[in-house]
């Protein structure tokens, strides 16, 4: 019984899968809908097959197809059954050969295009770039036809600018500037770049146009460039900088490094009859004079009326301005030894000559002529009134006198007479 119950059982499983089997096979892709929006679009006599799924029913549209490289989807395919890049993909020129000097530009790798005449360009090697633009190796094997595709700028394209010290390095003019640093590969450096630079004490003469166009470089723009300046120059001795000038370029200054200097009192040589103020040594001037740094002595001062100029050197070294110290005073107030009284003209002579005479003096002057010779005179009378003039050793006089025993008038040499004033 138990036995007879599992058979039943069995077949009724039996039946049942069977059943379901064939319902399966029954369904047909009639009503199994192929979603076009997801890329699947039905098969064709889909009403006599047989199934209900994707795989079964539905074939993808191009709208599941991806592109291989080079080539580029487009909607207007999205429906077209098919799964190719041929069917479903524009081609693009990326992937059209071009032949000799001629290459797909950048621009146009990932438009679509299938022939040469689309997608070929002359290479940037067959394009003229002159003036600012220099051929740029780099883009030699790409494609261009113009100045921006194919060239680089030229040296010609950037401004050395001469009002920083720069000038273009003419046989560089039509290269290709450098990424780095085109200044310094297109332009030269001249003499106001480094103007800055000379140092102190030195400057450059900016005026000089010739000296300021050349070439130079750091190592030798100092002596191409450069000149000392006023303010580096060492004066001589007695000598100071001159503080308008510390600025100037010795070249630009008359009597060049003298020029730059001021003497002081020190580098004064004072005349004759003057001598050195030192408390004025530092006193500088352009034009010294004696007023400046000396001062008179006697030896230079003009006596005043009544004051007769001293040949006392000790009182000529001294420094003053006054009669009283520089001058001898009259013989007027001078006072004559025993027998000597004073010259008549005491008055208008200096107390640093003879101011006496002796007392005779006084009878030749006025009592008695000047002969030439006393024996010349023949009368006893007017040898009486004669005196001769002798200028042996000092000028001397001597009165005559009359011999009674020669009758002869004599000088008397007996009375000699020196240092007579004017008789
Ligand atoms: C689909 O049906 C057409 C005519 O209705 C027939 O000629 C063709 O052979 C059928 N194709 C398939 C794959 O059954
Ligand atoms: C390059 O290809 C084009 C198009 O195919 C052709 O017209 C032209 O003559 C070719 N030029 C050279 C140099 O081969
Ligand atoms: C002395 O000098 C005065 C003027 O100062 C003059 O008048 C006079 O004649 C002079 N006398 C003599 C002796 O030179
Ligand atoms: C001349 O002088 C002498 C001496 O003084 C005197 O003796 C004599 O008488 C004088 N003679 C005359 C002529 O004055």
């Amino acid at each position: 019984m138990k036995q007879v119950l599992q058979v039943r059982l069995l077949v009724l499983l039996s039946s049942l899968a069977k059943a379901a089997k064939l319902h399966q096979e029954a369904v047909s892709c009639d009503s199994f809908q192929c979603n076009l929006e997801q890329g699947w679009a039905p098969r064709p006599n889909r009403s006599t097959l047989p199934g209900n799924s994707i795989e079964k029913c539905c074939r993808p549209t191009c709208k599941r197809w991806t592109c291989s490289k080079g080539y580029k989807a487009h909607p207007d395919y999205y429906n077209n059954v098919a799964s190719s890049n041929s069917a479903c993909c524009d081609r693009l020129c990326s992937t059209v050969p071009c032949n000799a000097s001629f290459g797909v530009p950048t621009r146009m790798r990932n438009v679509p295009g299938k022939t040469h005449e689309e997608c070929c360009k002359p290479l940037c090697s067959q394009h003229l770039c002159f003036g600012s633009w220099a051929p740029d190796p780099r883009k030699a094997h790409q494609a261009g036809s113009s100045n921006e595709e194919c060239c680089t700028a030229s040296c010609a394209a950037l401004a050395c600018d001469a009002s920083k010290g720069y000038k273009y390095f003419l046989e560089r003019y039509e290269r290709a500037q450098p990424a780095k640093n085109p200044t310094d590969f297109c332009c030269q450096k001249t003499c106001p770049f480094y103007q800055e630079h000379c140092g102190e004490g030195r400057g450059m003469n900016l005026a000089d146009e010739s000296k300021m166009s050349m070439t130079v470089t750091e190592r030798d723009f100092q002596n191409k460039c450069c000149e000392p300046k006023c303010s580096s120059v060492k004066c001589q001795a007695g000598y100071i900088l001159d503080p308008t000038f510390l600025n100037y370029l010795v070249s630009k200054i008359a009597h060049g490094s003298e020029g730059c200097c001021l003497p002081t009192c020190k580098a004064f040589e004072c005349p004759a009859g003057w001598m050195k103020y030192h408390e004025a040594d530092n006193f500088v001037s352009p034009y010294l004079t004696k007023d400046d740094c000396c001062l008179p002595t006697c030896a230079v001062h003009k006596c005043g009326k009544g004051w007769f100029t001293s040949t006392v050197p000790t009182k000529l070294a001294k420094v003053s301005r006054s009669d009283r110290t520089c001058c001898e005073p009259s013989c007027a107030a001078a006072g004559c030894a025993a027998g000597l009284v004073l010259k008549p003209n005491a008055f208008n002579i200096s107390s640093g000559s003879t101011c006496c005479e002796p007392e005779m003096c006084q009878e030749l002057r006025s009592k008695r002529q000047q002969v030439k010779y006393c024996n010349s005179v023949a009368e006893e009378a007017k040898c009486n009134m004669s005196y001769d003039v002798h200028d042996v050793n000092r000028f001397s006089v001597a009165p005559c006198a009359w011999s009674s025993e020669l009758k002869l008038c004599l000088m008397d040499s007996t009375s000699v007479l020196t240092d007579c004033g004017p008789l």
